[in-house]
């Protein structure tokens, strides 16, 4: 089966979230519980892209999702050298939450597809209301060498995983028309 055309807006009625499986059981449980609730508490949104075909009972496998939130960090846990031209308060910033391929696309570019997609998006969002950087949580090793090859830089170690961040002037240089 292929990927559909365009990330959209995770919703429970169109989209298969039991048949997600991206190898990660935290990630599996939050697509398939957590997301849809997420959104109606208007804490977070999930984008994800479908499959092109549906299934027989009508609804789309999901290939791939990200999740974004708006989010601050403490000033402190920035470099020294970007430190010096903020406010002495909490940074407004944006959270890529979460972001997973099912395991039967992994390899085949969608990882990259779908943080391209996650950027693109924070830095429309960022055209209306600013923040200074996109974060990540990483889950793991394998999460933070992804991160890291396009960009994202290691800020600190968050409740046991490694924090990574990227400038939105480094995205605005991505973006820019
Ligand atoms: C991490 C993940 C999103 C990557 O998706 P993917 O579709 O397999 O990645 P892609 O095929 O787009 O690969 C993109 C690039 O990252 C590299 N890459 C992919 N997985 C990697 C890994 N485990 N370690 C290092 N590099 C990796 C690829 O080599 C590729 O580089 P290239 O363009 O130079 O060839 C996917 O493996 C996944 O969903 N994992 C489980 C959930 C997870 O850990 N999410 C991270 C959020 S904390």
């Amino acid at each position: 089966m292929s990927w559909g055309k365009e990330f959209v807006e995770l919703d429970k009625a169109i989209h298969d979230r039991a048949s997600f499986d991206c190898g990660e059981v935290e990630l599996n449980a939050f697509i398939r519980t957590k997301a849809a609730k997420h959104m109606k508490a208007g804490i977070s949104r999930t984008m994800l892209l479908p499959a092109s075909v549906p299934l027989p009972d009508g609804k789309y496998p999901i290939c791939a999702f990200y999740t974004i939130a708006p989010s601050s960090i403490s000033r402190e846990t920035l470099p020294k050298k970007l430190i010096k031209k903020l406010p002495r308060y909490p940074v407004p910033v944006f959270l890529l939450a979460q972001l997973a391929v099912h395991l039967e696309y992994q390899g085949q570019g969608l990882g990259k597809i779908t943080l391209i997609n996650a950027l693109e998006y924070l830095w429309e969002i960022n055209s209306h209301m600013r923040a200074y950087a996109i974060i990540v949580d990483c889950l793991n090793e394998k999460a933070e060498h992804f991160y890291s090859k396009y960009g994202f830089e290691v800020l600190c170690c968050h409740n046991g995983r490694a924090r990574m961040f990227m400038p939105m002037t480094i995205v605005e240089q991505l973006f820019q028309k």
